[in-house]
């Protein structure tokens, strides 16, 4: 029989994260998700068993922007959980200051990945993704520190996030943790006043890049919602530069030399 892979999904609780979970209604799973708030948990939980009464879905609450919280959650899952096979960092926001930004939109997915290495590392095929967007504007907006309004803050999260993939990539290849980025199209959600008009509610390429063999290699790269690998430019996305734009914001384990 199949073992069960054991999936954590951050932001599972709505939106992006909620479509991802349901992409593994015909796979052998258990399914944690993680939001603060309860009663979106418990109805979300609701949502995927009327979907598919026999999956094993549960949640976790705290608030992932807060290290102590992060790292708090990532032990109550170990203490429950003997590994960890798929997780995906979808928990995000439009955030309204730098510090928001910085915290909830890369140092959240950061610290959630390596509180967790320890337990991924038990899998024998542990896959990380972490949510982003638009491909074209990852592919083409420049890398920059100010973040002064909602535009620069936005495209500080894609490019920050794109650097983030590299830099995880790279500390996790000896643990054989693969680590790449997921944009997973317009999706219905609770993020903006236009997402919650969007009809598409699926993301069905998820389970298959986190479950399919003809992926299980591929690391510190940028999937579309196609499963097609978006091509970045090295030197504006390389490890050099990833490691010199996030020293800044995260203690990186990173070794150049
Ligand atoms: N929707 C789209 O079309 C689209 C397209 C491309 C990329 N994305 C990206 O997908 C990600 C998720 O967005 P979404 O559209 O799914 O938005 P959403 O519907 O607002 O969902 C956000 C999720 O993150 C959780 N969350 C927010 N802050 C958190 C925190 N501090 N700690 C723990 N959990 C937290 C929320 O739960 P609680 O509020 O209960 O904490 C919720 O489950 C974002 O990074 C977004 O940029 C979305």
């Amino acid at each position: 029989m199949m073992k069960k892979k054991v999936v954590l999904i951050t932001g599972g609780t709505s939106g992006v994260g909620l479509a991802i979970a349901k992409s593994f209604a015909e796979i052998p799973t258990e399914i944690v998700l993680v939001g603060r708030n309860r009663a979106r948990a418990i109805a979300a939980v609701q949502e995927i068993q009327s979907l598919s009464p026999s999956s094993d879905v549960s949640y976790l609450l705290g608030d992932l922007a807060d290290p102590t919280e992060n790292k708090r959650l990532a032990t109550t899952f170990m203490t429950t959980h003997s590994r960890l096979d798929i997780l995906f960092n979808s928990a995000g926001n439009i955030p309204k200051t730098a510090s928001n930004n910085i915290a909830l939109n890369l140092q959240s997915h950061y610290w959630l990945t390596h509180n967790l290495a320890s337990t991924l590392e038990k899998s024998d095929d542990p896959r990380v993704f972490i949510i982003t967007g638009m491909p074209l504007a990852i592919q083409l907006g420049p890398v920059y520190e100010h973040q002064f309004n909602l535009v620069d803050r936005g495209l500080w999260l894609l490019t920050h996030k794109t650097l983030l993939v590299t830099i995880l990539a790279h500390e996790l290849k000896s643990w054989h943790i693969k680590v790449n980025a997921l944009f997973p199209g317009g999706v219905q959600s609770d993020l903006l006043p236009w997402t919650k008009n969007l009809g598409n509610t699926e993301v069905a390429i998820a389970s298959k890049l986190a479950t399919q063999s003809r992926y299980q290699t591929i690391t510190g790269q940028f999937f579309d919602d196609k499963g097609n690998l978006v091509r970045l430019n090295n030197r504006k996305y390389g490890l050099k530069r990833a490691k010199s734009v996030l020293k800044r914001y995260l203690p990186l384990k990173t070794d150049l030399n």
